[in-house]
């Protein structure tokens, strides 16, 4: 059976923070650059991505944020979808796993493997923090590593190692909220048992041995000779997808069980959008197509055990047939870090006036495709001056310009000797050449192949002096520039997965419309075509715009101003703050946090409930003048009432009462 359509997926970004170059270059390039060539190659090709929301880090953050994690999670999701469009990552689909399409899709395919019994009830041990009060989720263990020795291994996953971990298999397990040891108390959760699984993602595994790069593969069969466990797959949290089954009520999928589905998720949503509601069954349940899944090397375990597993024991869908696994992009010697503001930040780049082209061009070198790879802003500037502007961007301009200064600006038409036609030829064998780099996911040996092509142009040029020849031999020109004018579009054409706005600009320029990879040995351009608005492609970069570039591209934004709730000046009106006089304080009896305060305010004189007990003791609050909210809502707390609240500053432990800093009357009004 010849596969004849391809999806290609790209891991679902988190959507707590926003995306960087090491996210762009270690996945959404990668993963559009080859979906377009799969276009090219006359595939058809759906790629699809989304955001993945659930988990624990989402709700933490929101929480941080004092947002919903519903609203967090809307927010940045419109930021990265900005920025994919913008950088013209090509998704057919960008979905969220928020979204009902994707919760029914959990829910049923989890069905499936329960009835085929494939899930198992277990009690779990799991971290709870006796100072926090709470489960710790997983990522917020750390421990020791069992397997590596790694100090600072999470209870998921060790960084250091990729090996997956449950949280108490961690030694000297600490709670990351406080620093505390965390204990170990049993709820129960659910398992997909994929030690049971084990021999059949063998011999799956083993058939990728000549399809899977040597890193993925190594890795892959590693964890299968350490022996598979069952895996949990629920979680003590609100925000994920529910679990479909009684007793479950209160626990939602863990958020790498939910995440991948979204994968088949995304593609329904395509599929609805594209009005052929059953098509997706064509990408996930035909042997007719092929999947790849373009993701960072800490996704690895997940793609190639955990995923394929859940697949397996699903039993309704196609596995993966490539899992290409990127390594990390740095930064100018360092990690990219948003908190260490060390690394660029993509929602800056529109805003700094270059061509999105330029950024994917730079970017694709740095692909991290074997190894780590890093940002330099002198390779940057380097780079584009001697491949773009002095190689490609100039033999294209050259060309067009020749053309329509000696031909009247159309493509000549000439005898092509056997030398020309060798040229045309030569330009066909690179063109295999990309196509096989392409195939085995060498996208940046794919670029040089296109790069060589110009240089290949250049070569031609120069040495056929046409400037010359089209006073000396006119006729002998004009071949020149037909096989020029051919080699361009040949370039366009190879170019187009990479940079394709620029393609598109090379083809306005000849004239025609951007071919496929088939055209390149057989389409060739028409003599007579009428070349269109003839400019250089690529503006040179010099020191004070690389500076400029820089200054606005590293710079971090904070987003968590998004997420500030504002107050109208009526709204502030509401609020009736008075300078109140304590007039006595006592401890409340089995809440060391808390006072009972009386206040006077003015003439008249309320109680308050305040939770400064750890900061202040009774006698030194007599007699000091404080602010209160005087018309705050009568409440009850600890049995005891309180109708009204003192206002005080606080970071972290310390606590600080606000206090007029004259002699002020008590009751007066603060505005
Ligand atoms: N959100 C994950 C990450 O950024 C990737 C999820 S990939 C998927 O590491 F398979 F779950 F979709
Ligand atoms: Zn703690």
């Amino acid at each position: 059976m010849v596969a004849t359509k391809r999806l290609i997926t790209c891991a679902l970004p988190y959507v707590n923070n926003v995306p960087h170059i090491g996210n762009i270059a270690g996945s959404h390039l990668p993963a559009d650059i080859f979906a377009r060539y799969c276009r090219l190659a006359g595939y058809e090709t759906v790629f699809i991505g989304g955001s993945d929301e659930h988990g624990t880090p989402t709700e933490v953050a929101a929480a941080k944020l004092g947002v919903k994690p519903r609203e967090l999670c809307d927010r940045y999701y419109e930021v990265h979808r900005r920025i994919y469009e913008w950088l013209d990552i090509s998704y057919d689909n960008f979905s969220r796993t928020s979204r009902r399409v994707h919760h029914e899709t959990t829910a049923e395919f989890f069905k499936k493997i329960y009835e085929n019994g494939y899930v198992t009830e277990g009690t779990l041990r799991l971290p709870y923090c006796d100072h926090d009060r709470r489960f710790l989720p997983d990522r917020y263990v750390e421990g020791i590593c069992p397997s590596c020795g790694y100090a600072s291994a999470r209870g998921d996953q060790c960084e250091s190692c990729s090996t997956l971990l449950n949280p108490d298999e961690l030694k000297e397990p600490k709670c990351v909220l406080c620093g505390n040891t965390p204990v170990f108390k049993e709820t129960k959760h659910l398992f997909l048992k994929l030690d049971k699984l084990e021999p059949e993602l063998k011999r799956w595994i083993e058939g990728k041995r000549r399809i899977w790069s040597q890193q993925v593969y190594s890795m892959a069969m590693g964890w299968i000779k350490e022996g598979l466990k069952p895996r949990c797959i629920t979680r003590d949290l609100e925000w994920g997808v529910k679990v479909p089954i009684p007793g479950y009520e209160d626990k939602v999928f863990y958020v790498w069980f939910d995440a991948p589905i979204g994968y088949i998720s995304s593609t329904k949503e395509w599929a609805q959008k594209i009005g052929k509601p059953q098509e997706w069954r064509q990408y996930w349940q035909s042997d007719k197509a092929r999947i790849y899944h373009f993701i960072g090397k800490d996704n690895i375990p997940f793609h190639t055990i955990f995923w394929p597993g859940m697949l397996l024991a699903n039993g309704d869908y196609s596995l993966p047939y490539r899992v290409a696994g990127l390594q990390y992009l740095n930064y100018e010697g360092g990690k990219i870090s948003k908190s260490k503001e060390w690394g660029i930040f993509c929602e800056n780049m529109p805003n700094a006036g270059l061509d999105s082209d330029i950024w994917r061009f730079y970017l694709t070198y740095l692909i991290p495709e074997t190894s780590d790879t890093e940002w330099k802003w002198r390779e940057f500037k380097e780079r584009v001056n001697r491949e773009l502007v002095a190689n490609l961007g100039n033999f294209v301009y050259r060309t067009l310009s020749f053309i329509k200064n000696n031909f009247q600006g159309e493509v000549p038409d000439a005898e092509l000797s056997r030398e020309d036609e060798e040229v045309l030829e030569k330009s066909g064998k690179h063109a295999e050449a990309y196509e096989g780099l392409m195939e085995s996911i060498r996208l940046r040996d794919g670029l040089r192949k296109v790069l060589e092509v110009a240089d290949m142009g250049n070569k031609l040029f120069q040495e056929r002096e046409p400037w010359k020849a089209v006073k000396e031999d006119r006729e002998r020109a004009a071949a020149t520039l037909y096989v020029c004018a051919n080699l361009c579009y040949d370039i366009a054409i190879l170019l187009s997965p990479f940079l394709p706005r620029s393609a598109a600009r090379i083809c306005e320029q000849l004239g025609v419309e951007l071919g496929t990879l088939n055209d390149i040995a057989n389409q060739r351009i028409k003599p007579g075509t009428r070349l269109r608005n003839v400019s250089p492609l690529f503006p040179k970069l010099d020191d004070a715009t690389l500076e400029k570039l820089r200054k606005i591209t590293t710079r971090v934004t904070k987003f968590e101003e998004m997420f500030k709730k504002r107050v109208s000046i009526d709204e502030f009106a509401k609020h009736d703050f008075r300078i109140a006089e304590i007039v006595s304080a006592e401890k409340i009896q089995g809440a060391d946090r808390l006072l009972k305060l009386k206040v006077r305010v003015g003439s008249k004189e309320k109680q308050l409930v305040a939770g400064i007990g750890g900061q202040y003791s009774p006698v030194e609050l007599v007699g000091k003048r404080i602010v209160v909210l005087d018309n705050l809502k009568p409440a009850v707390i600890r049995g005891v009432k309180s109708e009204g609240m003192l206002l005080a500053a606080v970071d972290r432990k310390r606590i600080s009462l606000v206090v007029p800093d004259k002699p002020i009357k008590s009751g007066s009004k603060i505005r």
